[in-house]
């Protein structure tokens, strides 16, 4: 399971952080695009060179600009195995979509990585690669299968713009 290029990075990650957890998406699923803001919206899991880690890739063409009018939630659900369904646990990250982008610790580097360092986001085409949620963690996962429920939201109306749900293993 653990391939090469992750050693470095447990190394690194466990000597800073108790809650250091490298995340395994295992696939990924878009759901609920609202066509009236989202032209269209895909998603993959890949791995990031030939024996590198797991990684989400996401295509996104938005038809308006995005700014902090639009809302981020992402929810971490549980797996149950007794009931096999998703259940949702008291972990979620709640954004405005510029503060997520241009200050959030978490989840807003993989973004500026990507390019993503200006908000709000014109009208257009984003390409987000190498995504992956290893690393230090705010809070302790207690089970290792679940998935990242990620929902876009017009905050003024609560429409859905998009949902982007990845299912993952967590090791520790
Ligand atoms: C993704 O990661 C791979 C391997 O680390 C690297 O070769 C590739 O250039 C990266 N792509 C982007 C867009 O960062
Ligand atoms: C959101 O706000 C931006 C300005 O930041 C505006 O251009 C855009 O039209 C708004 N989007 C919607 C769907 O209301």
């Amino acid at each position: 399971m653990f391939e090469r290029p992750l050693i470095p990075f447990l190394l690194v990650c466990s000597l800073y952080s108790v809650n250091c957890l490298i995340v395994v998406p295992e696939r990924v699923l878009v759901r609920d695009v609202n066509e009236n803001y989202i032209k269209y919206a895909t998603a993959t899991v890949r791995r990031s060179s030939k024996r590198g880690e797991y990684v989400v890739n996401v295509d996104i063409y938005n038809k308006v600009v995005i700014g902090n009018n639009v809302t981020v939630n992402i929810n971490l659900h549980e797996y149950n195995s007794k009931y096999n369904q998703y259940v949702r646990t008291p972990m979620v990250f709640h954004y405005k979509w510029c503060e997520l982008v241009l200050h959030d610790q978490w989840f807003g580097p993989l973004l500026r990585r990507n390019g993503l360092t200006k908000c709000p986001t014109p009208v257009g085409r984003t390409t987000l690669s190498n995504l992956t949620l290893s690393g230090s963690f705010p809070f302790q996962v207690p089970f290792n299968r679940g998935k990242f429920e990620t929902i876009w939201k017009l905050e003024s109306t609560n429409e859905v713009l998009g949902c982007i749900e990845t299912f993952v293993t967590i090791l520790k």
